[in-house]
């Protein structure tokens, strides 16, 4: 179904116009809604930053981002035409009121052009200590209180620790209402991620298994080749844990961890992923080094390249503790998961690009073939790829064809690109028509977002706290620092990957 029907003329206010993030994500992400037919027949797109453009420069400037990042290339000319005629720009520095009422005249305008329903969406693609700024100049200048109708959109990090982000969400709390708010983790917008849970809650066939009676452990694995590039700068303040663990994978481990929701409602979803954090066992001081372990890479080898090490990226301190690698283990403790282990890694300059969260189901009770039947014994295991791959596998054991009995595992394969041809959106897309029609499931709740930060804030504190005498620890290229095979093989598992496809 279609969610146009639910759009209302819509004006997009982008804090950060003339940033990387519109350039790469939102621009594209909005021309390919236009283009498909998703933007209401309403709208503006205003752009703002501290630059002076004209119009024409900035559509021009969009125009080239688009061409580059879009998932669908080089625009259509006649599209974009219709499309651009709704881009326009304001120049406005943040720590200057008056920029905001000239912003204010724009908004209104567009607004009484439109008519009363139109939603006014201020989406904060900007350094996140700019957030309050903004925040507070919004509602300084009446943009916030119509709660029906202003929405704010606010990047990650949302917070640099559970103080901030408390300190946040209070802040937030004081200008809109929860309704207002969307708070963006893009991993939630995969195509992969949302059909986890349509996998889990539309198919009766996994529930009765999906329990600590059946299951031994689950791994969510995260693993990236690229280095952080020219973003050290930011990295160095944030690392693994916080760029990664706090957000992305604590939300793919809620996917899987949740108890079943009684409705699709937005808030019914996230009381069942709040409940899931919760019930996270929380380390002791004395349990981290056991159930956490840190890394970072040292220069090496990528494709034929010599890439530099962490220590020498630009804006990286030639001494830093930051993590660029993290594993770690948790139980949650409930009736259906209790004395499970879920294993999280991530990572970057790994030795593949990859997400993909693997469940081991347990051996089967009694084993009625010998030793020699089987080549490869291996108990069952559901894959599910969310990227580059995507497809969701079930690896089995078979018969192998022959006279003799011969068991080898076999794998049963859903795979997007055999099974579908259209397109995938990307994650921004939905993300952003979701904001549109005023649909919060994808989006993260306040006191989920504090709650993924309390599970953190010990480990965080324990790295901070103590040096690493061993960093750099893994070379690049490499699976990450060998504490991490060990963190996982001390359970009797190791970590699983998926071959790389011939590119
Ligand atoms: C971002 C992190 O949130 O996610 C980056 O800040 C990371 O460091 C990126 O590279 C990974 O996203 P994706 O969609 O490429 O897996």
């Amino acid at each position: 179904m279609k969610k146009l029907s639910n759009v209302h003329p819509t004006i997009f206010v982008i804090f950060g116009g003339t940033g990387d993030l519109n350039k790469r994500k939102l621009a594209p992400a909005l021309y390919n809604l236009f283009r498909e037919g998703y933007m209401p027949s309403k709208f503006a797109i205003i752009g703002t930053g501290r630059t002076n453009y004209s119009d024409q420069k900035y559509q021009e400037e969009l125009l080239n981002s688009v061409n580059q990042f879009s998932r669908n290339g080089k625009v259509d000319k006649s599209i974009w035409d219709k499309f651009e005629s709704n881009i326009h720009y304001c120049s406005v520095n943040i720590s200057e009121q008056d920029s905001f009422q000239n912003l204010k005249v724009a908004i209104d305008s567009y607004q009484k052009e439109f008519g009363a329903e139109t939603k006014v969406i201020f989406y904060l693609a900007v350094a996140p200590n700019h957030f309050a700024t903004i925040a507070k100049s919004l509602c300084k200048h009446k943009l916030t209180q119509d709660e029906n109708n202003s929405r704010i959109v606010i990047e990650k990090p949302f917070g640099n620790d559970l103080e901030t982000a408390k300190e946040l969400n209070l802040l937030l709390s004081e200008i809109f209402t929860e309704k207002q708010i969307y708070r963006i983790d893009h991993y939630l917008g995969k195509e992969t991620v949302q059909n986890m849970m349509a996998f889990r809650f539309a198919n009766s066939l996994f529930e009765p298994l999906w329990n600590r009676t059946y299951i031994e452990h689950v791994q969510i694995s995260v693993t990236e080749q690229l280095g952080v590039g020219d973003r050290g700068g930011y990295y160095e303040g944030a690392g693994a844990l916080r760029d990664m663990i706090q957000n992305h994978l604590l939300q793919l481990l809620c996917l899987v961890g949740m108890e079943a929701p009684i409705s699709f409602n937005a808030d019914e979803i996230r009381n069942r992923k709040v409940e899931v954090l919760k019930a996270v066992r929380p380390f002791t001081e004395e349990e981290i080094s056991f159930n956490a372990v840190r890394g970072q890479y040292t220069k090496g080898w990528v494709e034929g390249k010599e890439v530099l090490g962490y220590r020498n990226e630009k804006g990286v301190d030639p001494q830093s503790n930051t993590e660029t690698f993290a594993a770690v283990k948790f139980f949650i403790d409930n009736w259906r998961w209790q004395g499970i282990p879920f294993y999280l890694r991530t990572g970057k300059r790994l030795n593949q690009t990859s997400s993909i969260i693997t469940i081991q189901f347990k051996d089967v009770p009694h084993h009625i073939f010998s030793e020699g039947t089987s080549e490869t014994w291996q108990q069952n295991r559901l894959i599910i790829s969310i990227q580059p791959e995507m497809s969701i596998r079930l690896q089995v054991q078979s018969k192998r064809p022959g006279l003799d009995m011969v068991l080898n595992p076999v794998d049963m394969v859903f795979d997007y690109k055999g099974t579908y041809s259209e397109d995938t959106p990307e994650a921004y897309e939905t993300l952003l028509l979701d904001a549109m029609t005023g649909d919060q499931t994808l989006f993260m709740r306040g006191d989920q977002v504090e709650t993924a930060w309390e599970l953190v804030m010990p480990i965080i504190h324990a790295w901070e706290n103590k040096t690493s005498l061993n960093f750099p620890n893994y070379t690049a290229d490499s699976w990450g620092p060998e504490t991490a095979e060990a963190l996982i093989a001390r359970d009797g598992f190791h970590w699983f990957t998926l071959p790389l496809k011939e590119k």
